[in-house]
């Protein structure tokens, strides 16, 4: 281990996918610099390559695809590289990825993070040893959850050592010159709802809730770091349920524990059996009031139904917690959201916006939408346009159906819905979506409005909001990597500096001299005075 340490390895890292894959990276990076390895940004150079993949649709899967053939080409012109594909994609394909793609060395599942460094030391040692030293097994270069993932009610917290993963991050304070002031905090991994066009149930597991001490605690490091924002992540967020007194390692601290179920929310059964329960409401308050020095505390995504009043109360009386909300409806027709095994009806996707508004009247609301999906007829995709119509949505991801392998969908229903068809319906939707953001935008006209500065532009530089369907930047809004990536200028006269209201509109604030860049990394109140559908365009407000 400590020859292949000495030769100080490069490792490139490219991650595709949405923020649980972003923060995966992270703590992947984080493990690795701590065992000597230097991240570089050149995957030409690299010693090692990582691919942090998603499989959410097939496009995201191709991109990935693509780059092992670029990695396929280094190897045959001789070089010593080892090749990685960690995250869902890896999970996904399962160990016949090395038979298809045999430059790939090793395969680690998003689950078995914790495993990764070992496996790369293994095989970096067999490397540094040459040709003489025996090919090591499939089973030697994988790591990967397979079948143990779902078998949710026996997951033992000894099975879980993904949580050492993220107690082992980092707290390194917040570099001054960096504009990093926002980070991501695990609170539940997995997924148990299996709506049927989605394979993250399937690569990520059986819903398991983190400790909420350990999160506090990770939030309050964090700040103590100098983080501003953090982003509480999890697929179905507010079904977060933390039974305290059943889960507890050897250590005496709480373990993590697997989702209880639907049941869970549905009857009083723990109460009665005089548990105590942290609710998603709970963590919420605990966060808020435990760490003050927390300027903004968001999370995504909400699932609309189980998204409890008590959770939106909280909102309402803790003035860190962003009153933003991203709850996917992703279909406006019940037909079709029976299909998706959503759990919900239009009409209740409605009450759940009007239980939002009615505790929160500035609460902003984003989603995703699927079009296309299987047996989709034009009227039913008409409904999904009226309840845009209907919905004030900030925005909303829009996303072609894509099947995917080891779904109910790709096994019971016909991928039906043309090609042409599915990119029209993709079209409109986000025309309408435009029109929608607009309106949503300019209500906040006239307003002063605090921001947390990000990055400063140049005047003239035109904001472009990531292609939706490109899946390697599936940034959902409250994402600190929201994409809008500015085009490449010196800063000038007319310079702006960019930031997000705490509901993550996104504010473009024009500022007289370049010396203003110092304020990246903190909050000013702004005067909005104009707005297009993604941008408030505001002025400062002086005495800020
Ligand atoms: N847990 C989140 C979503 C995670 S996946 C939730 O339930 O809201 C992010 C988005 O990708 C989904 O909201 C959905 O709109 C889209 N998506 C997932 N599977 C898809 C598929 N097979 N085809 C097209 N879009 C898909
Ligand atoms: Fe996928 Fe549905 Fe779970 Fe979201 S809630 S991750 S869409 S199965
Ligand atoms: Fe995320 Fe893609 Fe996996 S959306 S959970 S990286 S399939």
């Amino acid at each position: 281990m400590s020859e292949a340490l000495s030769a100080a390895p490069t490792v490139y890292l490219e991650t595709f996918g949405c923020q649980m894959n972003e923060l995966d990276s992270e703590l992947v990076r984080g493990a690795l610099v701590t065992l000597g390895y230097r991240f570089v940004e050149d995957w030409r150079t690299a010693n090692v390559v990582l691919y942090n993949t998603c499989s959410v649709r097939e496009q995201a899967e191709h991109k990935a695809y693509s780059r092992l053939g670029l990695i396929a080409q280094r190897k045959r012109a001789g070089e010593n590289v080892v090749l990685g594909v960690i995250g869902c994609m890896a999970e996904r394909d399962g160990k016949d990825m090395f038979r298809r793609y045999p430059q790939v060395d090793l395969l680690c599942g998003p689950g078995e993070l914790d495993r990764l460094p070992n496996l790369i030391e293994n095989l970096r040692t067999s490397q540094l040893l040459g040709d003489d030293a025996p090919r090591l097994s499939k089973d030697a270069r994988s790591a990967l959850a397979g079948n143990k993932s779902r078998r949710s009610t026996t997951l033992s917290a000894a099975d879980d050592n993904l949580e050492l993963l993220d107690l082992s991050r980092a707290f390194e304070p917040v570099d001054p010159t960096t504009e990093r002031r926002s980070a991501y905090v695990r609170i539940t991994r997995g997924c148990n709802k299996f709506c049927t066009y989605c394979v993250v149930p399937n690569t990520r597991g059986a819903e398991v809730h983190r400790p909420p001490d350990s999160i506090v605690e990770e939030c309050r490091r964090l700040a103590d770091a100098g983080v501003l924002e953090i982003t509480l992540l999890g697929q179905t967020v507010n079904h977060y349920r933390y039974v305290h007194g059943s889960a507890v390692g050897s250590d005496g601290r709480e373990q993590p524990q697997v989702g209880p179920g639907l049941a869970a929310f549905r009857s009083t059964s723990t109460l009665a059996a005089g548990l105590r329960t942290t609710t998603f409401a709970d963590l919420l308050g605990r966060i808020h009031d435990e760490v003050p020095h927390l300027r903004r505390i968001r999370f995504v995504t909400s699932y609309p139904r189980d998204f409890g009043i008590d959770a939106l109360q909280v909102m309402r009386d803790a003035p860190r917690i962003c009153n933003y909300v991203h709850a996917p409806a992703q279909s406006g027709s019940d037909r079709i959201l029976k299909l998706m095994n959503r759990g919900y009806t239009v009409g209740e996707y409605e009450e759940f916006v009007h239980r939002v508004f009615d505790v929160l009247p500035d609460a902003t609301i984003a989603g995703d939408f699927i079009v296309g999906f299987p047996s989709e007829t034009d009227e039913e995709f008409e409904a999904t346009c009226d309840l845009v119509r209907r919905v004030p949505f900030k925005n909303n991801y829009i996303f072609k159906y894509s099947p995917r392998p080891g779904t109910v969908a790709i096994d019971r229903f016909v991928d039906d819905v043309p090609l042409e068809t599915k990119k029209l319906r993709n079209n409109r939707l986000l025309e309408l979506q435009t029109q929608v953001s607009q309106k949503v935008h300019e209500q906040w006209i006239g307003r002063e409005v605090e921001v947390l500065f990000e990055k400063v532009r140049a005047h003239g530089a035109q904001p472009r909001e990531t292609d939706p369907d490109d899946a390697s930047s599936i940034s959902h809004p409250a994402s600190k990597n929201v994409e809008l990536r500015w085009q490449r200028a010196k800063p000038q006269e007319g310079t702006q500096l960019i930031g997000r209201t705490q509901g993550d509109l996104i504010v473009a604030m024009g500022v007289t001299d370049e010396s203003q860049a110092h304020r990246v990394g903190t909050f000013g109140m702004a005067r909005v005075y104009a707005a297009s559908p993604m941008i408030l365009h505001a002025a400062p407000v002086s005495s800020a």
